[in-house]
């Protein structure tokens, strides 16, 4: 059981206010960090506006306020209450992960968990640099993570047996279903993804088939809810050349070696709908 119902959630990209929202749909109080106030005011509406669909949909009963209260915004890793979870959701870079983590290790002596949610890099050289690697494990989620139904259980080279139960107790608090994966390159879900997706790029740049008809034969043909392009963009660009070069590096096979479409699509800053363009123009 997790007695202490706060959590910490540092980062509040897409996923991290994602996160922030679920935990806090749950009854959770949850602290929200990121560097500047106009990231946060974001999170703070994007959370609003994704609640209130929800309630279209009658699929909450609470208030939105009621929701919205439970969480509180910050500027500080330092924060004035004791989180029982803490959740690393800041970009894909291992320095900047570490530094997070050195930086709290300390913070919470009583955190229960330590958590990242990567998509791709090592849960075990993370806990590397804390006074209690046993508790560190990574919690990857899913985007949109309101909606998708999984959360994956990454436990590092010393994560306790302790912190894995807590882990999946805290999952099942949200609601989400649990699937674990060892602690290599990519674990189940990031690997898979970013194969379909590179395969897909590379078709485009072979000249196979249109992005529109490699996303339809998906979509239509295999029934994938989306079609890989269009998941590109819902994923960002960066995030899964990033995921690709971890593979290609981590296991040192060439099957995992990124298409220059996607190279030429991040260094143009097409990165999907975050940037408003990817392999399609949104809004
Ligand atoms: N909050 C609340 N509601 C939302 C929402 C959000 N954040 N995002 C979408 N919705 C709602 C929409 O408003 C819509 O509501 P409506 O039916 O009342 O209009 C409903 O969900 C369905 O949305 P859409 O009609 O826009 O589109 P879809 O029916 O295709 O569903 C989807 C959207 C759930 C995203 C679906 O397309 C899907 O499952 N796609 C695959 C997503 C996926 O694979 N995600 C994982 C990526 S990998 C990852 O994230 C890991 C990372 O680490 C790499």
């Amino acid at each position: 059981m997790i007695e202490n119902k706060t959590v910490f959630v540092i980062g509040a990209g897409i996923m991290g206010s994602g996160i922030a929202e679920i935990v806090a749909i749950n009854g959770y109080n949850c602290y929200l960090y990121d560097i500047s106030d106009k990231i946060l005011d974001k999170a703070m509406n994007d959370i609003g506006n994704s609640i209130e669909k929800l309630k279209n949909k009658k699929v909450l009963n609470e208030n939105k306020e009621d929701i919205l209260a439970r969480i509180k915004v910050t500027k500080s890793l330092k924060i004035d209450s004791k989180p029982s979870i803490v959740i690393e959701v800041a970009p894909e870079k291992m320095d900047i992960k570490k530094s997070i983590f050195s930086e709290i290790d300390g913070y919470y002596p009583d955190t229960e968990i330590l958590a990242s949610n990567t998509s791709s890099l090592s849960i075990s050289e993370m806990a590397s640099v804390v006074k209690m690697p046993e508790k560190v494990i990574g919690l990857h989620f899913f985007n949109p993570p309101v909606l998708m139904k999984l959360v994956e259980i990454i436990p590092g080279y010393v994560t306790s047996y302790e912190t894995i139960e807590k882990a999946k107790n805290f999952v099942a608090d949200l609601k989400k279903e649990v699937t674990m994966s060892k602690d290599y390159p990519g674990f189940v879900t990031s690997r898979m993804l970013a194969v379909i997706i590179n395969e897909a790029a590379w078709m485009l740049y072979e000249g196979i088939a249109s992005k529109e008809d490699i996303d339809k034969a998906v979509n239509l043909g295999l029934n994938h809810p989306m079609g890989p392009l269009a998941l590109a963009d819902l994923v960002g660009i960066d995030t899964l050349l990033h995921i690709l070069e971890r593979l290609h590096t981590g296991f040192g096979d060439d099957k995992y070696r990124p298409s220059p479409v996607l190279r030429n699509m991040v260094y143009s800053n097409r990165l999907g709908r975050k940037s408003g363009e990817g392999f399609y123009r949104y809004k």
